[in-house]
């Protein structure tokens, strides 16, 4: 057998390894009876089943005829791909990489060894088991940016070029419908499914062969992967991505803000100040509201020798005149510690 094995470039040998899982959706839609629900909606279109329905299972069931060589996968990789995935696949800047850590034994096994290992960057290639989900995915979603754009023979392509790249197939090699089986029975982790647990039920049977637990059913939780520390922040602020309610927080990814400081510095807007006493209430800090703005205050008497005794004395007393007849009422109430500070503020220049 060459290291190609003795399918490549011919027709599969037909390892379908999955079927189930997606053999559960195979949906029914057009079934789902109008008069059920009199009034409400319409029955959809051929055509609208036909865009939403592109699912490709396991088995090829839904995978549209169509070829692609590694060749032009490499010009649409360059094109359409490699500013996110990097030339080869391997980049690391918007998703964990695509292709890499995996080697021509694990292709002969069907198990991914650097997965049981550890250690290892894991790669999508390393996890996938099946190529109908990469085709199916590449399909529906990529590129990022413009999903759903590709042409069917350029899913194929794109596709050839990537599985190149893990060497499944060799570099003169064209994907198309009637070959793609054969990459199925040399996909790297196509025997690292399990069915141990489960994600849903198929006819009233549960998909795996577990038990039913009756008592003490919550395992003790073992992490087996966090993320790394260069990476924590690589989405923003995951706690805040998550909804508030329900039993899932997000976790922390940015470093906890700093409490405010207690003290402000004497510079800074003595803001409680100015709200307890109502100035804000007739004072912009940047312009007039029905007062001069606190920053007009500022620059008229910036250059004035007694500014604060005068500022004291405005402020206590109130008046009108200086800036136009609204009347400033006086205020009796303000100590002279905290007149003190409003008036050293508005002659330090009532920065803010
Ligand atoms: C603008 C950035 C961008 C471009 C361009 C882009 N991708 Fe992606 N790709 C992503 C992101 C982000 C994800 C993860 C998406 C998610 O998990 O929902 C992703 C995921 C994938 C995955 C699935 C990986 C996994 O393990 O789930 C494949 C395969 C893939 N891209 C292939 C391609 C191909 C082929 C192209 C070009 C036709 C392409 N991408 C172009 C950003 C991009
Ligand atoms: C009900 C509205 C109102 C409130 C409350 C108010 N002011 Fe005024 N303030 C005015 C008006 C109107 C003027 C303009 C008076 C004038 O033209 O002479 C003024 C003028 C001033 C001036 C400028 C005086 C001058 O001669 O340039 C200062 C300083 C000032 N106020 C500080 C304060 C401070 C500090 C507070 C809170 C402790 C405050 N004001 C609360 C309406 C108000």
């Amino acid at each position: 057998m060459s290291r190609w094995g003795e399918g490549a470039g011919g027709m599969g040998q037909g390892a379908r390894v999955l079927s189930g899982i997606l053999a559960g959706f195979g949906l029914s839609i057009s079934a789902a009876s109008a008069s059920a629900f009199e009034g409400i909606g319409r029955t959809a279109t051929d055509a609208e089943i036909r865009a939403w329905d592109i699912d490709v299972r396991p088995d090829f069931v839904g995978l549209p005829p169509g070829s692609g060589s590694v060749a032009d996968g490499e010009m649409l990789w360059i094109e359409k791909c490699s500013s996110c995935h990097g030339d080869f696949g391997d980049a690391n800047h918007v998703f964990p990489p695509l292709i890499g850590n995996t080697t021509l034994e694990d292709i002969e096994t069907g198990r991914v060894a650097a997965l049981r290992e550890g250690g290892r960057t894991r790669t999508t290639i390393m996890k996938v088991s099946t190529v109908s989900t990469l085709w199916d995915f590449i399909n529906r979603a990529m590129p990022w940016d413009k999903p759903k754009s590709l042409k069917p023979d350029e899913v194929y392509a794109v596709l050839a070029y990537l599985l190149n790249l893990a060497d499944i197939v060799p570099a003169d090699y064209v994907l198309s419908n009637e070959n793609i089986d054969w990459v199925q029975s040399r996909m790297p982790n196509r025997n690292g499914m399990t069915l141990d647990h489960g994600l849903w039920k198929i006819d009233g049977k549960p998909d795996t062969h577990n038990k039913a637990c009756m008592k003490n059913c919550l395992p003790t939780p073992v992490i087996s992967s966090e993320l790394p520390e260069f990476a924590r922040s690589a989405h923003g602020e995951l706690l805040k991505q998550t909804r508030e309610y329900g039993a899932i927080r997000g976790t922390r990814t940015l470093p906890e803000a700093e409490p405010e400081a207690a003290a402000e510095p004497a510079s800074s807007v003595p803001r409680d100040l100015l709200t307890a006493n109502g100035c804000l209430a007739c004072h912009g800090l940047d312009g007039k509201v029905i007062g001069p703005g606190f920053n007009e205050v500022a620059e008229k008497y910036q250059a004035r020798a007694d500014a604060i005794d005068y500022l004291k004395e405005r402020i206590r007393n109130g008046g009108s005149g200086t800036w136009g007849d609204v009347q400033m009422p006086p205020m009796p109430q303000l100590s002279d510690a905290d007149l003190d500070t409003i008036t050293h503020w508005l002659s330090a220049g009532a920065e803010h």
